[in-house]
């Protein structure tokens, strides 16, 4: 029989791909937002036997109690969320509340219609700074150097407190994102980088010593969908780092990528300014239960930005649009800050 899955956020950067992937795979989809980007990422969709849109916040309890009342939800996936740590420091209180108070909201009325599953997108952001050399593994300390880490933090330890057998939560503490999307952000560094390396010719990086694990959009929801095919309890109550332990790198190997994709590219690197978001994660534990190998690297990853941007599929009014700081405003405006 034909299954359902809800998907929070479901109009963002990682959301409208997985509406791709899932519709794809012949699952009927509840795609729930509140379009603080717009409608555009899932314009193509709308149309589809499959697809059904629903304009809300995770916050109204009340609609997300129809919506369940509506539908025969079997999967939930929480993508819905304030996401970076500048975006939830431009707007602190709301950004709490979508990220934790929606969550729990989303947790109860799932937990109340008997979902079967429930995925939880988290962050690699929850290590924030790691002793050089050494690699964050699940058991590690959590060291959470922003509100956007502390909301997610909050958010796992409420759901495994939720979880049981009757209801499966798994947690995906996933690592930064790259690649194009129905709403590709570039307020995130491959994306950004490589858009501003074609651009200017120039780039001015800071803090080029510092590691992170990264992870194509792609392969974000392929595990997501993977966690929802496997079959039993392995997977309820965990906690997974979501990337690939061979894909992480500092800024520095990073540039060096671009560099292979982008002729005559002038760098300089400034060391004054201190990132405090330098961790590498070991992603080993993932791969033992999803068995998943990475599918597209960072240099395939910066070719397609590259690509779509010079075939402009993706406009230069799309990305200023995504860049950090307009990003930012947006998210002032939408929420009246
Ligand atoms: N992109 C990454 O690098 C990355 C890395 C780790 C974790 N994650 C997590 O993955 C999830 C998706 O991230 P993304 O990159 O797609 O971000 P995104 O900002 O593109 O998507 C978030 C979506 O949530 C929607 N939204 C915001 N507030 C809402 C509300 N109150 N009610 C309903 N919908 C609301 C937005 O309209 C947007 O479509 C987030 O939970 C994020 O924390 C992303």
């Amino acid at each position: 029989m034909q299954k359902t899955i809800f998907i929070s956020g479901g109009a963002g950067y990682v959301g409208s791909k997985l509406v791709e992937f899932s519709l794809k795979k012949n699952l009927k989809v509840v795609c729930y937002d509140n379009l603080v980007y717009g409608k555009g990422s899932i314009q193509k969709f709308l149309k589809k036997k499959n697809f059904i849109f629903i304009k809300g916040d995770i916050r109204d309890k009340k609609k997300l109690k129809k919506v369940f009342q509506l539908y025969k939800i079997d999967f939930v996936v929480n993508l819905a969320s304030i996401v970076g740590d500048k975006q939830c420091q431009t707007i602190p209180k709301t950004a709490y509340e979508v990220n934790f108070l929606g969550n729990k909201y989303l947790t109860e009325i799932s937990k109340s219609k008997r979902v079967k599953k429930f995925v939880f997108a988290s962050t690699c952001s929850n290590y924030g700074i790691v002793n050089p050399n050494e690699y964050a593994d699940e058991k590690s300390e959590l060291f959470p150097v922003s509100l956007y880490a502390e909301s997610k933090i909050d958010c796992e330890k409420y759901l495994i407190d939720q979880s049981n057998k009757n209801f499966s939560v798994t947690i995906l503490r996933f690592a930064t994102a790259y690649g194009v999307s129905n709403r590709t952000r570039f307020d995130l560094t491959i994306n950004s980088f490589t858009y501003e390396a074609l651009k200017y010719k120039k780039l001015h990086i800071f803090a080029k010593e510092t590691w992170r694990p990264f992870i194509h959009v792609d392969d974000m929801c392929l595990m997501i969908l993977k966690v929802l095919d496997i079959k039993g309890s392995k997977l309820n109550g965990l906690v997974l780092n979501a990337g690939f332990t061979s894909n992480n790198f500092s800024k520095q190997a990073i540039i060096e990528k671009i560099k292979k994709n982008v002729k005559n590219l002038k760098v300089e690197y400034v060391d004054a300014i201190i990132d405090r978001r330098d961790y590498r994660v070991n992603c080993d534990k993932i791969y033992k239960f999803l068995k998943i190998k990475q599918n597209k690297s960072i240099n395939q990853g910066i070719k397609e930005i590259i690509f779509n941007i010079k075939n402009k599929s993706i406009k230069e009014r799309d990305i200023k649009n995504n860049l950090l700081d307009n990003n930012c405003k947006k998210l002032q405006q939408f929420y009246k800050y």
